[in-house]
């Protein structure tokens, strides 16, 4: 079950295996071993009493991240604080296992396993794994030797007493198709053109239960998306309006859309940015990015759901062809849309995207966009920002945010956010003069194109990279794969 968008020589574990064992640790074949540390508990299975004479010592301490080192039965020990036991959840396993993985490669462990706490959750056990392989993720396309700390694992084995392999297997799917869609995000715009996150959708279509449809330019004008088209009209790299569709067996319950926002370059057009960290803009497809993932590994997990994705893949460049500020478009819904600032082109992108999510039969929408500057003012890099139609719908995204970590914060929808984007010439402006409340403003002008289906907007422009996670600490971070997969996972519950 190996995931397939990573497959385009870029780096993604391709040599760590994660394997089950109910084996105690000592019996295994590790080279290194990592054990939590709980409060006020002590390590079950001792090796001639020298672990809990860490923990006596103080050395070892249940303090979360707290590293503490033995040699014991021929391997190397790593002793990792979890903190206390009525407060565990995944996150806190997820960071200790970052900790935990970077001193074992100080240390060159090779094969790492890792006992699971007696008596926790599945969502322990996938903690672990996810933590593990996503701090082992390294970008190395662009290196011409492969660098000294390549992530640097043969094997990761999870012990527990009781069998595990399906949840491990499981939270394997989902660890690498984040870190396919890291891949995808953190590939420069030169190689990450809109035409390659095409192909990179088309090879999910190898997946049981999906298919794949792209439209080029002369699509967005045959389905009358004038929005999405001027985006793309200053650049001569053909845009996509790349279509997902994946049915699971026995599917029930709502068709889910997702849709994402895949900007590959965002230099403003001709509303051009200024050249202060302009390069970052590689990254504004991390919405698509993450649709993408998502749809891999909810294929991979045959989860029993119908989910249609729509990914808007484009340039936005300034050129004599530009699309230019006082413009006006129609967009597939027929509203028309003045064009104020060709910098708040992602908007313009998803409008038609959501356009099409619904006329393809989307019964609850969700998208993701790294949508405004505004939300890092909000937010920081700590939140995702969350809006939203319907509050049955809110609650239902923000639990699944909560469970996987990748958290968000509810932020107004208001007819006044509306108001400030009425136009003299057409039904809408694409930005508001006065820039206050940007990211709700932005979020009031997604909803017209919503049609009234449940609608929920992510914006992520503060999470999508350079979020600080342990687990993910540079470079794109695949904020939101994890989101849709536990979303889709209580469709079908
Ligand atoms: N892609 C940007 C938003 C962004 C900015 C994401 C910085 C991450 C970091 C988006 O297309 C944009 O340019 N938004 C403008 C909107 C404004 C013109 C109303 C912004 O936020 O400045
Ligand atoms: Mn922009
Ligand atoms: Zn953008």
């Amino acid at each position: 079950m190996i995931a397939r968008v990573q497959e385009c020589g870029q780096s993604n574990l391709p040599g760590v295996i994660v394997e089950t064992s109910t084996e105690l640790p000592q019996d295994t074949d590790a080279d290194t071993v990592v054990i939590g540390v709980l409060d006020g508990e002590k390590i079950h299975h001792d090796i001639d009493g020298i672990l809990n004479g860490l923990v006596a010592a103080g050395e070892a301490k249940a303090k979360p991240r707290h590293l503490a080192v033995a040699h014991a039965g021929g391997k190397r020990w790593v002793l990792v604080g979890l903190g206390k036991r009525d407060e565990l959840d995944p996150e806190t396993v997820r960071v200790a296992a970052a900790s935990a993985l970077g001193r074992a490669r100080e240390l060159g462990a090779r094969r790492l396993c890792w006992e699971v706490p007696h008596k926790v959750g599945s969502e322990i056990a996938a903690g672990i794994v996810e933590g593990t392989l996503l701090t082992g993720y390294r970008f190395t396309r662009y290196k011409s030797k492969p660098p000294e700390d390549d992530g640097g694992l043969d094997a990761l084995v999870v012990s527990a007493h009781d069998d595990l392999s399906a949840v491990v297997a499981e939270a394997e799917i989902v660890a690498r198709a984040v870190n396919a869609a890291r891949n995808l995000q953190n590939t420069p715009a030169n190689a990450m053109t809109p035409t390659a996150v095409a192909d990179a959708a088309r090879v999910l279509g190898e997946l049981d239960g999906v298919t794949v449809e792209v439209e080029r330019r002369e699509g967005l004008t045959r389905l009358g998306m004038g929005s999405f088209a001027c985006v793309a009209q200053g650049s001569p790299e053909e845009p996509a309006l790349i279509t997902l569709r994946y049915e699971g067996p026995d599917a029930s319950g709502p068709v889910l859309g997702l849709v994402g926002k895949a900007v590959t370059f965002d230099t403003g057009g001709i509303s051009i940015k200024n050249a202060n960290k302009m390069s970052e803009m590689k990254f504004d497809m991390s919405g698509g990015a993450a649709v993408l993932g998502a749809i891999e590994a909810i294929a991979e997990l045959r989860l029993p759901v119908r989910v249609v994705a729509v990914v808007g893949a484009t340039e936005n460049m300034p050129a004599g062809n530009a699309v230019k500020p006082g413009d006006v478009v129609t967009a597939a819904n027929g509203t028309t849309i003045e064009i104020i600032n060709t910098d708040a082109e992602g908007r313009l992108v998803l409008a038609d995207c959501l356009t099409h999510a619904v006329n393809l039969g989307a019964e609850r929408l969700v998208d993701i966009a790294t949508l405004t500057g505004s939300i890092i003012t909000a937010l920081g890099n700590t939140h995702a920002g969350l809006f939203a139609s319907d509050d049955d719908w809110a609650e239902q995204v923000r639990s699944a945010a909560t469970a996987t970590g990748e958290i968000v914060w509810r932020l107004p929808l208001h007819d006044d956010y509306a108001k400030a984007l009425d136009s003299d010439t057409a039904d809408l402006m694409n930005v508001n003069e006065t820039r206050k409340a940007g990211s709700s403003v932005a979020a009031q002008f997604l909803q017209r194109f919503t049609a009234d289906v449940p609608w929920a907007h992510l914006d992520i422009a503060g999470t999508a990279w350079g979020a600080g996670k342990p687990y993910a600490a540079k470079g794109g971070s695949g904020w939101g794969v994890r989101l849709f997969v536990e979303l889709a996972r209580s469709l079908a519950r």
